[in-house]
């Protein structure tokens, strides 16, 4: 058995009990997909965002999530004798947050059909599983629900994902076949370098993984150097109406503004607009600069005029997108 010895100091550690936001983050690394789970009964209709989503055996053919005893709609699923679990897709953020706000009617406005035992089923989502509640467990503060699986519905659509507090899409490792390693070249040619899309990929590695370093030298993270751009571009709205440009979940998001707020970078008012305080403008200055001057470096020994091109190649596919 070989030694474990850890080179790099962990991040965060210690007793969930006594640090409970540091246990959640250590929770939120794990990635998954994102739901929204309904159920009906009689009139009532009730659907919340859940993550705890997992499959559990193929015959019989069951799946689980555990709700919120707390939640608003905690009363209905507990009575409920079905529910259905809508996987997202990667266009549903709006959904997520939606589903993710407590209480209010939150099926004005969407479109969705009934399902088996009235559990509505949402439109545009990637799959759908219809579940008869076959059992509920215990399971602290929350309540495990274990559905049998009646009828599934599978769409040829991506996955909205969730990790570290963040909503991504999911993206291959470009070139499985690196030819240049297998040779040892530092870049030979081959059916995978004469696509854009995997010399875009890897030269997007290269440049993000650069600033990741130059963002953790400037002692912020993703979620942290996010916001701050955003409050500084947005100044004075509330985290609720910042929420749909950030990608960020609510409850992450919710942290990482307290954790700002302690480190002296943003204020809130009283109705709780967000702006950065003198030092946030510097930090985030600083940050850009850091940013700024790691792009020039990892750009150096190439001309202005090849990189004047490459941007206006990359302008014009951005701008021919119908995403973007
Ligand atoms: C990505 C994401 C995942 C979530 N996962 C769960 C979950 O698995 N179980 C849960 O009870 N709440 C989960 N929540 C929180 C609920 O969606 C949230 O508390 C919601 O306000 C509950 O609505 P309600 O109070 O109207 O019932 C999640 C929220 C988000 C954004």
């Amino acid at each position: 058995m070989q030694q474990f010895s850890p080179t790099i100091a962990a991040v965060d550690s210690g007793d969930p009990k006594a640090d409970p936001a540091a246990f959640r983050r250590c929770l939120g690394q794990f990635g998954t997909g994102v739901t929204v789970v309904t159920a009906a009964h009689g009139d009532e209709l009730v659907g919340m965002t859940a993550n705890s989503f997992s499959s559990v055996s193929l015959d019989p053919p069951l799946v689980l999530w555990s709700a919120k005893r707390t939640s608003q709609s905690f009363p209905t699923f507990k009575v409920a004798t079905h529910f259905a679990v809508n996987i997202l897709s990667s266009d549903q953020i709006a959904l997520s947050n939606h589903f993710g706000r407590s209480g209010g009617d939150k099926f004005g406005g969407v479109s969705w059909k009934r399902g088996i035992g009235g559990a509505p089923l949402l439109e545009g989502t990637l799959c759908s599983f219809e579940c008869r509640k076959a059992a509920e467990y215990p399971g602290g503060d929350h309540l495990i629900m274990l559905g049998e699986v009646e009828r599934f519905v599978r769409h040829d659509r991506g996955p909205l994902l969730f990790a570290q507090g963040r909503y991504c899409m999911a993206a291959d490792f470009a070139d499985p076949t690196d030819l240049s390693k297998a040779t040892g070249q530092a870049h030979a040619g081959g059916p995978m370098n004469e696509f854009m899309t995997a010399l875009m990929y890897r030269a997007h590695g290269v440049l993000s993984a650069a600033l990741d370093e130059g963002r953790h030298a400037e002692g912020l993270s993703v979620l942290q150097s996010r916001l701050m751009a955003a409050i500084e571009t947005l100044p004075g709205r509330t985290l609720a109406s910042l929420l749909p440009e950030l990608f960020l979940g609510l409850n992450a998001a919710e942290s990482t503004v307290n954790e700002l707020v302690r480190m002296g970078l943003v204020e809130a008012d009283a109705s709780g607009g967000l702006t950065l305080t003198a030092m946030g403008r510097d930090r985030n200055h600083a940050l850009h600069a850091r940013a700024r001057a790691i792009e020039a470096k990892e750009l150096s020994g190439i001309s202005p005029g090849e990189i004047a091109s490459c941007r206006h190649v990359l302008d014009k596919l951005v701008r021919r997108a119908p995403t973007a």
